[in-house]
């Protein structure tokens, strides 16, 4: 425990410091459990007020101001200098002993797996030494590093063994280090400027044979970024180094991005199609973070979305730009639907732009990024794609070098477009998902569409005012044909009437593209939705056709009992078997809505979702809709086939993932006889992980022994394994199963990825299990979240979001959860991160 009264840190208190930093050098002497950092910290003074240092775990050694020993106070959490000692500009230097071995938070300078490197956003460097630890101080580092090791990294550009210098200011938490065994993977690139730049991605030895598509999306995003924004690389190096224990993604420190293994680490043995597509889209985000977080960075971490919500946006991008644009705004929606509509629908829910926090490593989340980035393509919508263009380049020419806000980003749009932009504001600044609700009627040849949104209040904001609303829509004849084609409505008051003249009353085709992120809801008839699903011209809107027609069809099963659809399964089966639309799009129609979502339907339609009843009419549709499509299965199977050498290109991507669905289906028929063949030819990580899925769901009994023995020494499989092993488990032995998983030699808890894999593969992936009426999911996870606390504060206040929804359920599931809630705040020593989390989800 850090402080015995965690305080809440206000937006509206933010103070400049009294002092800004004109240069740092550091120097390390690296040791496990005795590393030396001395510093040289140059200050110039703005106000004549005491030196109020950041310092946390430090062993202070000595303490000079130009040379001068001075007088000075320590605490827990910080170092002082009273201002009568300090001039007009003046030189701190300071040693500190630190101990990386012991550092299991992975905050700060920390070991992996043998390896020295750091982690220092948001507030770890103050682990490393005393400084000014905010976003606000940027400074140019200097950096020097003794060890004993074959490869020292920095940020910035070498100069000699060990010594790096970077002349771009930069903010604490974009400092970075690394020391260890590790080989590079080398490759160049030349920037539109001329300005040539080495590119290096390090891994542990052995693992050098899987970072070429790492380096590969590398040299793509950068060419993307000057091809798109504008912006090139600045310079003479940009460094790769892939971390096994790593509590988040990946991080951009400047020159010096690093990974978690599993984001980088790619062979088609190995990784699936998903992992490529992970990694394509992450190395994309921590690169474009060189300009959009590093050259321009937060003035305070309440401004976190405006790096992380632009970064998410543009890697959503690049992504749409690399592969199928529709299939990966589907996939951004899918996720951002269950994890942020989930969020912001419980008692987690905070503005994009939070106003308070007691712990700033608990709102990296889902609001923060993927809200932030749908906020930005609102903009991008409401403005124009060239008035974003002319927006952005004034942003990046206004602010270069700066710590910023979300009144520096509006005002850029403000200032290029000449529009007023305060309403769009609230966006950023009211928390929970406007709900757009949708009437319309046909008169006379006059076609009304009656709108009004509403958002349902949320902790600390009881009431909420009209937001804008941009809303892409079309009409749909009755036919099938389009009456009207995309155009962009403004919504900025509560309701809104919209009239059209037509001979016939057309079927509306709403916020195409998901035009923005709020609840639609709607009197939508299935006959309707079967139009849609088979015409709009809308690829979005015909996908959602079809997850809102599949979600009806399972609501009927799981309220009434009742058998899906004719008219469904047979349009389902038309949009399967339609060579002409992508694969991808195919797998993604016949994807059931999750277990978390249907209880999110449930609670939506006023109905007290049971886990076990909505695990059971998921299966028993999927088993309705394989059986419809029956004799057909082979053939479309034999169909998706992707002969030739492993690609992960989105083409060959996208057949197999059609197939994996296929084969869902086709076990469900045959009890795992053709998913086995297909387990036995596969050649990639793709195909064996969907087989393995598919047969253990279907209860093979030797399967996991198999591929345990095949990938007992690669980590990143056997993450998959564990996780894939909770997943597919019977809900009523899943805690069982997971708990034996506990106790395999192979389960590392202080590792995120491994802990993750079984936690979350209960929590995430197998919610019946979870929320089984014993209890005992919830007493397992805060069994399992009490022991890593005591270890890494960060990854387990992460994973206690599984709690989020609680009071979505039945008064015993929620006493259940409540008890093990109030067990884990009572807990002595609970870390401020859990602290925060669990108090904010108590009742
Ligand atoms: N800033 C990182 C990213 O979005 C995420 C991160 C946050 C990583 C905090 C580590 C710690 O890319
Ligand atoms: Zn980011």
């Amino acid at each position: 425990m850090r402080d015995a009264a965690p305080q809440t840190i206000y937006l509206k208190d933010y103070t400049p410091t009294p002092y800004n930093v004109a240069h740092v050098a550091l120097d390390f002497t690296l040791h496990p459990t005795a590393t030396r950092v001395q510093s040289r910290i140059t200050f110039t003074r703005v106000r004549a007020e005491d030196l109020v240092l950041n310092g946390e775990d430090l062993i202070l050694k000595s303490l000079r101001v130009d040379g001068a020993e001075v007088p000075h106070e320590l605490s827990e959490t910080h170092l002082t200098i009273p201002a009568a000692h300090l001039s007009d500009a003046f030189t701190l230097e300071v040693e500190v002993e630190i101990s990386p071995q012991t550092n299991t938070a992975l905050e700060g300078l920390y070991m992996s797996g043998g390896m020295y490197c750091t982690q220092c956003e948001a507030e770890g460097f103050r682990k490393i030494t005393y400084m000014y630890d905010r976003p606000d101080v940027m400074a140019p580092y200097e950096v020097t590093i003794h060890a004993d090791t074959p490869v020292q990294l920095s940020n910035g550009n070498p100069t000699a063994p060990g010594c790096w210098t970077d002349p771009h200011p930069k903010p604490t938490y974009l400092f970075a280090l690394v020391a260890g065994d590790l080989v590079a993977t080398t490759d160049h690139f030349t920037t539109m400027e001329g300005r040539e730049v080495t590119l290096n991605v390090y891994v542990r030895p052995g693992d050098e044979d899987k970072t070429d598509y790492a380096m590969d999306a590398l040299k793509r995003s950068m060419k993307w970024e000057e091809d798109v924004y504008g912006r090139p690389y600045d310079l003479d190096v940009f460094n790769i180094v892939a971390v096994d224990d790593f509590n988040m993604g990946a991080m951009e420190n400047k020159g010096l991005n690093i990974f978690n293994s599993k984001y980088v680490l790619a062979s088609p043995e190995t990784a699936t199609d998903t992992d490529y597509a992970m990694i394509e889209g992450i190395v994309a985000h921590e690169y474009f973070h060189n300009w959009t977080g590093n050259r321009i960075t937060c003035r305070d971490w309440f401004q976190l979305c405006l790096k992380e919500g632009l970064t998410v946006y543009r890697d959503q991008q690049f992504s749409a730009d690399m592969r199928s644009a529709p299939v990966q705004r589907i996939k951004d929606v899918l996720q951002l639907r269950a994890r942020q509509f989930r969020e912001d629908a419980g008692p987690l829910a905070h503005p994009v732009r939070p106003e308070a926090f007691v712990e700033i490593n608990n709102f990296y989340t889902a609001t923060v990024y993927e809200k932030g980035a749908e906020v930005i393509g609102m903009l991008r919508t409401l403005v124009g794609p060239a008035a974003y263009d002319a927006a952005l380049t004034l942003y990046f020419d206004r602010h270069d070098g700066q710590a910023c806000t979300i009144e520096d980003w509006i005002q850029v749009f403000e200032d290029s477009t000449g529009r007023d932009l305060s309403q769009f504001k609230r966006w950023y600044a009211q928390a929970g998902t406007p709900h757009l609700t949708v009437t319309d009627d046909f008169k006379n040849g006059e076609y009304t569409l009656h709108l009004k949104q509403k958002t349902k209040p949320s902790a600390g904001q009881p009431d909420k005012a009209p937001q804008v609303i941009p809303i892409a829509m079309g009409l749909i004849g009755a036919d099938g044909a389009e009456v009207l084609p995309t155009q962009v409505v403004e919504m900025s008051e509560a309701e809104l009437t919209l009239r059209y003249e037509l001979d016939a009353k057309p079927i509306p085709s709403l916020l195409r593209g998901f035009s923005a992120p709020v609840i639609l809801e709607t009197e939508q008839s299935e006959a309707d939705r079967l139009v849609l699903l088979a015409h709009d011209t809308d690829p979005f809107n015909r996908w959602e056709a079809s997850t809102l027609l599949a979600k009806s069809n399972l609501m009927a099963n799981l309220t009434a009992g009742s058998a899906p659809a004719t008219a469904w399964l047979d349009a389902l089966t038309k949009v399967i078997t339609d060579d002409t639309l992508d694969p991808a799009f195919r797998a993604l129609v016949l994807a059931l809505p999750s277990e978390d979502n249907l209880a999110n339907a449930c609670d939506a339609a006023g109905i007290v979702p049971d886990p076990t009843a909505i695990h059971s009419a998921r299966k028993a549709v999927h088993l309705a809709i394989a059986q419809h499509m029956g004799e057909a299965l082979p053939a479309l199977i034999a169909a998706t086939a992707t002969p030739g050498p492993y690609s992960p290109a989105a083409n060959d991507a996208a057949k197999r993932s059609l197939r994996a669905q296929l084969l869902r289906l086709q076990t469900r028929l045959d009890g795992g006889t053709m998913a086995r063949a297909a387990y036995d030819a596969a050649t990639n990580m793709t195909d064996q992980l969907a087989a393995f899925g598919c047969l253990l769901s279907a209860g093979d009994t030797t399967v996991a022994a198999a591929f345990e023995a095949q990938w007992r020494t690669d980590r990143l499989v056997m993450d998959k394994w564990f996780a894939m092993s909770v997943a597919e488990a019977d809900p009523d032995d899943a805690v069982a199963v997971a708990t034996a998983l506990t106790q395999h030699a192979d389960f590392d808890w202080k590792n995120p990825n491994r802990f993750r894999s079984v936690i979350a593969g209960m929590t995430a992936m197998n919610p019946a299990g979870f929320h089984h009426p014993s209890g005992a999911g919830y007493r397992f996870l805060a069994d399992w979240l009490l022991k890593l606390d005591a270890l890494n504060p960060q990854t387990t206040a992460r994973m206690s979001t599984a709690f989020e929804t609680w009071r979505r359920y039945d008064v015993d599931r929620q006493a259940l959860i409540q008890e093990q809630l109030a067990r884990i705040a009572t807990h002595p020593g609970l870390s401020r991160d859990t602290a925060e989390m669990v108090g904010r989800m108590r009742d």
